[in-house]
């Protein structure tokens, strides 16, 4: 039987991107190849990495034993938020295939405009990212890598590679969740033939006690995570939700419902979340 985990979005440069994603960020290298081998396991066929994670190792490793041909799966990577001249971002890809094991990755990022320490404070690295962007194009050709996109980019950031780079970016990862949307990127994503991936796409677990949410799930006979990654669905999103256990693996692939124009609307005008607790630590969360 087909669900989500066969199903492919085409990008603005003809290759395709599974719908559903599997997200390894916080686990550790010497876990990563058994959380990655038990999701390929479970069907997913995109795993989502970045050097920052600093688990490519073990995806790679995970990826391998998984006994699943390369060509069926999908892998991305990231560079490096803080590195933004040439040099370094082209380097920096080389050392991710050795870390990964691999010959070429299906998607590279670029994982923030700005190194994390002043994200979106105001200092675009235009430049930077143009440095950055002209090495991934060049191992783009290279056959190093397949596609190529962003992650994390204003509108700004967008038009700076849109107007100066030679590849449109395939597609821009961002923070995006029930309750925590940014339609003005979303909009301008479409309308640029952008495909928009949505990360933490059940608030990096964090929205599992709200009622409107847990009423709604029941209501579908789901959980609020399935919920809540059919909303990005629905968006026309590809989630990349990220979980430990086969259970949550699993879970999070069952998604094959449809949510009601109604529902899509309550879910829709949520109010504003930013109950991230702990996690405000991370950049991402952090509200700028
Ligand atoms: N580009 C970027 O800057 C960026 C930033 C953040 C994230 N990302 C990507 O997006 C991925 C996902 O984001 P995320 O890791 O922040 O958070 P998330 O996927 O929104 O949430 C993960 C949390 O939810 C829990 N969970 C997962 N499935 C569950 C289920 N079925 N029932 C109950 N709890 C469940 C997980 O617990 P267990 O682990 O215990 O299962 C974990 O605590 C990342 O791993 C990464 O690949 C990218």
């Amino acid at each position: 039987m087909m669900t989500i985990l066969d199903e492919d979005y085409r990008l603005n440069d003809g290759l395709t991107i599974p719908k559903l994603g599997f997200g390894t960020w916080l686990i550790d290298d010497d876990k990563a190849a058994a959380a990655v081998k038990t999701a390929i396991g479970s069907g997913y066929r995109y795993i989502d990495t970045a050097q920052a994670y600093e688990n490519e190792r073990g995806v790679g490793e995970g990826i391998r034993d998984s006994g699943a041909r390369r060509e069926d799966l999908f892998v991305c990577t990231k560079i490096q938020a803080e590195y933004k001249d040439y040099q370094t971002a082209k380097d920096s890809i080389d050392t991710s295939l050795e870390a990964l094991g691999l010959d070429y990755v299906d998607l590279l990022l670029i994982h923030a405009p700005e190194p994390w320490a002043h994200f979106h404070e105001g200092d675009h690295c235009f430049a930077g990212n143009l440095e950055v962007w002209r090495a991934m194009e060049e191992a783009q050709k290279a056959g190093k890598v397949r596609s190529i996109g962003v992650s994390n980019f204003e509108n700004v950031d967008l038009d700076n590679i849109l107007e100066h780079g030679e590849v449109k970016p395939v597609v821009n990862q961002l923070l995006t969740h029930v309750g925590n949307t940014r339609f003005d990127l979303l909009d301008y994503a479409k309308e640029h033939g952008i495909l928009v991936e949505a990360y933490s796409p059940i608030a990096h677990g964090k929205m599992g006690e709200d009622e409107t949410l847990n009423a709604m799930a029941r209501r579908y006979g789901v959980s609020v995570p399935q919920l809540m990654i059919r909303y990005c669905l629905e968006l026309g999103t590809v989630p990349l939700p990220k979980a430990s256990s086969k259970a949550h693996i699993d879970a999070n692939a069952q998604v094959d419902f449809a949510i009601s124009e109604e529902d899509m609307a309550t879910l829709l005008a949520m109010p504003h979340f930013d109950g991230y607790g702990d996690a405000k630590q991370f950049q991402v969360f952090s509200g700028k």
